[in-house]
C-alpha cells in the first residue's frame, strides 16, 4: 500500500513538472512568436501557427499517402509556392534527385538547350525597352519581370508598402491596380504604373468621369512612369465591382475621391469607352494630358477587334498607338469575383499571349506596342515560355503575393486574411513586418531574373530578352512536342521593324 502510494506520488510529481515544463516551453514560444519578425502566420497565431511548418515539413513524408502530390493543387501547386518561397527566403532553390514534373501531358512546355550554351563570361543582363517613344517622358527600363495590379483596398497598407520598398529595391516596377495611388505605393521609391479602373478611382470627378487636372497630378510625380487604363482583368472580365461601405475608410475615400462609409460600385466598363475608335482617342487623351507612355490592360475572349485596332492605328499613324498592352490571363488572380466568370470567362494566356503578338507582328505593331502579360507565371520556367511567346514584360500579382508569405488560404475576399496581405484587420496585419517581407520581394525578384537567365544561357542565349519562339517547344495531343515557330510562325523582327518604320 505504502509502496503503490509512493509510486502515485512520483507519477503525478512527474507529471505536474512536465505540465509546468510545457507550460513555461508554451509562454517562450508565445513570447518568441509574436515577438519574431519573420513569419506573419507565427506572429498572428503564436505557439499554433508552428503547427503549420511542422506540418509542411511532414508532409514531404505523409503527402504521398494522405495528401495532394507536388503537383497537384490548384491555383498553384506545392511546387511552384515553393520555388517562390525558397527564393524570396534566399534559400537554397536546387532540387534533389530528379523532377516531380511530369513532361507528358499535351500543353508541356519544353526549352531547347543549345549543345553549346552561353559561359558565364558571355552572359548579359537584360537588355533595355523604352515604352512609349512618341511622349515627352518615355519609359526606359531593362526589368522584365515587375508587379502586377493589386489596389490598395484589395491588398493592406503594409502589403503595398512591402512592395514598393522591395520593388524598389529590386529594380522593378509596381502597379496601383485599380484602387488609386496611395502614399503606401510611393513610400518605397519603386517605379508606378497608375491604373486608371472603370470608376476612375483617383482620378475622377464627383459623377465618375476623368478629372484632367487630378491626372496631371498624378502624372506630376516622377515615381509614375506610365498610365494602365483597365478593360478587364482576367479573373472577372465584363465585371465591375463592387467596394463595400464598410472597407471605404476615410484614408481610402479621400485617396479614391469618393464618399466614407459608402458603398462604391466600379461600372463593368468605361462607360465613355465603346469602341476601337474611342479607346485610342481615350488613350491619346490620358497620353497628351500626363506626357507618359499609355496603354490599357484586358483579357483576350474575342480578337477580330484587335485586328480592327490595329487597322485603325495604321490609318491614323502608328503614334496613335498605345504604348502597351497588357494581357491577362483567364487564370488571372482577384481579391473577389463571381464563380461563372473566374472559371469560364476569356483565354488562358498560354493561348491569348502568341495570338496578340502574331497580329501586332501581321500589322507591324509588336516593336511599337510594347506587350506585358500576366496569368501565374510565377516560376523561371513560365517566364521564359511568355519571352519565347512574344512577351516583352511579365508581370506577377501572385508570384509577389507568395513572397509577401501567402500560404494560399483563399480568404481574400473576407478580411481574415491570416498573414496579412488582404485583411485591412490591425491585429492581422500585425504579422506583415513590412522591412522582412520588402527584402522578400527583392530576393523573388532578382532569384527570378537570375533564374530565367539561366534557361536564356542553356538555350544558348546570352540574356533573356534573346529568347525566341524556336527556342520553346509544347508537347502535342500524340505526345510529341513542336516547336512555338511552328506552331506560331511569326514574322521576324527585321519585317517587324521596316513595317513598324512604315517603309
Ligand atoms: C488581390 C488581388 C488584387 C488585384 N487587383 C487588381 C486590380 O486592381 N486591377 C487589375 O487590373 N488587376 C488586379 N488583379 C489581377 C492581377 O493584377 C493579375 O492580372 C492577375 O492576378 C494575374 O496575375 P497572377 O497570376 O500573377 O496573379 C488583382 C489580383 C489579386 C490577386
Ligand atoms: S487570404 Fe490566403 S490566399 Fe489570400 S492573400 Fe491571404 S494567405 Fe494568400
Amino acid at each position: 500500500m505504502e509502496f503503490s502510494y509512493q509510486v502515485l506520488t512520483i507519477v503525478v510529481d512527474v507529471f505536474l513538472a512536465l505540465l509546468v515544463i510545457t507550460l513555461v516551453a508554451v509562454v517562450v514560444m508565445y513570447i518568441i512568436d509574436v515577438r519574431q519578425t519573420e513569419h506573419a502566420v507565427r506572429r498572428n497565431y503564436p505557439v499554433i501557427g508552428r503547427f503549420r511548418y511542422l506540418f509542411e515539413h511532414l508532409g514531404e513524408f505523409f503527402r504521398q499517402y494522405f495528401f495532394a502530390m507536388d503537383r497537384e493543387e490548384l491555383p498553384f501547386n506545392r511546387a511552384e509556392r515553393s520555388w517562390v518561397y525558397r527564393a524570396a527566403k534566399g534559400a537554397d532553390t536546387t532540387v534533389a534527385f530528379g523532377s516531380t514534373r511530369d513532361l507528358r501531358p499535351t500543353g508541356t512546355v519544353l526549352f531547347v538547350n543549345c549543345p553549346y550554351p552561353t559561359l558565364e563570361r558571355d552572359a548579359l543582363e537584360a537588355a533595355p525597352i523604352v515604352f512609349g517613344p512618341y511622349t515627352a517622358n518615355p519609359y526606359e527600363t531593362a526589368s522584365f519581370f515587375n508587379v502586377s495590379a493589386m489596389s490598395y483596398g484589395a491588398i493592406s497598407s503594409p502589403a503595398v508598402r512591402a512592395l514598393s520598398k522591395g520593388a524598389k529595391q529590386a529594380g522593378i516596377w509596381t502597379n496601383t491596380g485599380e484602387g488609386a495611388l496611395s502614399p503606401h505605393h510611393l513610400e518605397g521609391g519603386a517605379d508606378i504604373v497608375f491604373q486608371i479602373g472603370t470608376a476612375k478611382y483617383g482620378v475622377r470627378d464627383a459623377d465618375g468621369n476623368l478629372d484632367d487636372e487630378r491626372l496631371r497630378e498624378i502624372a506630376a510625380h516622377d515615381q509614375v512612369r506610365m498610365f494602365e487604363i483597365k478593360l478587364s482583368q482576367g479573373a472577372k472580365p465584363g465585371k465591375g465591382g463592387i467596394l463595400p461601405g464598410a472597407k471605404v475608410t476615410e484614408e481610402i475615400a479621400r485617396i479614391r475621391f469618393i464618399d466614407p462609409g459608402q458603398d462604391s460600385l466600379s461600372p463593368n466598363r468605361h462607360p465613355d469607352v465603346d469602341n476601337n475608335a474611342e479607346l485610342l482617342d481615350f488613350v491619346d487623351h490620358v497620353r497628351t494630358v500626363t506626357g507618359k507612355p499609355t496603354g490599357f490592360k484586358c483579357v483576350i475572349g474575342a480578337y477580330g477587334w484587335l485586328e480592327e485596332l490595329c487597322q485603325e492605328i495604321l490609318r491614323r499613324g502608328v503614334e496613335s498607338a498605345p504604348d502597351f498592352i497588357t494581357i491577362d490571363s483567364a487564370e488571372g488572380g482577384t481579391g473577389a469575383a463571381p464563380m461563372s466568370l473566374i472559371d469560364y470567362m476569356g483565354l488562358p494566356v498560354r493561348e491569348s499571349l502568341p495570338l496578340v503578338a502574331d497580329i501586332l507582328s501581321r500589322y507591324g505593331l509588336k516593336q511599337r506596342i510594347r506587350l506585358i502579360c500576366s496569368g501565374k507565371l510565377v516560376n523561371p520556367g513560365h517566364v521564359a515560355w511568355a519571352l519565347c511567346a512574344g512577351a516583352d514584360v511579365v508581370v506577377s500579382a501572385r508570384g509577389f503575393m507568395f513572397a509577401l508569405g501567402c500560404i494560399q488560404a483563399l480568404q481574400c475576399n473576407r478580411n481574415t486574411c491570416p498573414t496579412g496581405i488582404t485583411t485591412h484587420d490591425p491585429d492581422l496585419q500585425k504579422g506583415l513586418v513590412v522591412a522582412d517581407k520588402a527584402e522578400r520581394v527583392y530576393r523573388y525578384a532578382k532569384a527570378m531574373r537570375k533564374a530565367v537567365g539561366v534557361i536564356a544561357h542553356s538555350c544558348g542565349v546570352p540574356e533573356p530578352r534573346g529568347l525566341q519562339r524556336l527556342h520553346c517547344r509544347v508537347v502535342q495531343a500524340d505526345g510529341i512536342s513542336a516547336p512555338l515557330d511552328e506552331l506560331y510562325p511569326h514574322p521576324q523582327p527585321a519585317e517587324i521593324n521596316s513595317a513598324a518604320a512604315g517603309s
